[in-house]
């Protein structure tokens, strides 16, 4: 029987959500491996034969995070599936990038899908996702990997999902949120942070190192870390303007 595991970068939860999902509708046993931990990048992972790995991560900016995700991954032939969440704008080049680096890594790819969470930056965009039909996507999912892992074999040809190979830049998004009057100093921001931008002392975010993800944000329960400036009021009014109303589908991706 092959081994499944979950393996997500899910700084505000949505990636790690639907991979839990659908490791959930598989049926068998899962692990978990949590690549928005620091330590879980550190060192080499190494998968075999045996194993089939669900990746899950975020879109930034039509991208995966610029953080070299999943570098320290093995395949050894292990299959994978590829997830990307994004937040009802677009996933442009993520999903391609991840199967991408999954291939690299040696793994067999063998079906993929973008899903649609709440926007990082508006509860109002991407609102109550997932919806009747993205677990319908789910299942579907499931149980094309349930008859592939019973057959033991993926049946056709190299897998094909959207994107460019020449895929857009990174673009960095220079929302850097910083400790307000209300902090407490407990700092569990600084421990969240999956890319340490967070000093452990000070609780100021190192604006060179911050990805902008909202870990820190989302994990205050005191609502003490903000981002106070222009810049990020208009994106908000911009993404609740033109994507509060609109519903993307999720769309999954098999081989054929
Ligand atoms: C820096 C940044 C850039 C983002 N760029 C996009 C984007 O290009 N398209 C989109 O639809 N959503 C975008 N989002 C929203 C996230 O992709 C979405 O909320 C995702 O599900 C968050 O995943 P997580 O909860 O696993 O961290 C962005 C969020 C952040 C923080």
């Amino acid at each position: 029987m092959k081994k499944v595991v979950a393996a997500y970068f899910s700084p505000t939860g949505n990636s790690k959500k639907y991979v839990t999902l659908l490791a959930e509708k598989i049926d068998i046993p899962f692990d978990t491996l949590d690549f928005t931990k620091k330590e879980n990048r550190r060192n080499d992972v190494v998968f075999s034969k045996e194993s089939i790995v669900l990746f899950s991560a975020p879109v930034y900016a039509g991208r995966l995070p610029n953080i070299n995700l999943f570098d320290n991954v093995k395949g050894n032939g292990a299959y994978a599936v590829c997830i990307v969440t994004y937040g009802n704008r677009e996933y442009d080049d993520a999903l391609l990038e991840l199967k991408n680096i999954c291939e690299q890594k040696g793994f067999q790819v063998v079906a993929a899908a973008a899903f649609i969470g709440e926007h990082t930056y508006s509860e109002y965009v991407g609102a109550n996702r997932p919806n009747e039909q993205d677990d319908l996507k789910i299942e579907e999912l499931a149980e094309y990997i349930k008859s592939g892992i019973s057959k033991n074999c993926f049946e056709g040809n190299k897998l094909q999902v959207k994107g460019n190979e020449k895929y857009c830049e990174h673009k960095a998004i220079p929302l850097i949120p910083q400790p307000n009057e209300k902090c407490s100093q407990c700092g569990s921001c600084a421990r969240k942070c999956p890319v340490g931008a967070i000093d452990e002392k000070t609780l100021l975010s190192d604006s060179t190192k911050c990805i902008s993800c909202f870990a820190c944000v989302k994990c205050c329960t005191k609502k003490a870390r903000e981002v106070n400036n222009n810049m990020y009021f208009q994106l908000v009014n911009m993404l609740e303007k033109n994507l509060k109303d609109v519903e993307k589908e999720a769309e999954i991706f098999l081989l054929k």
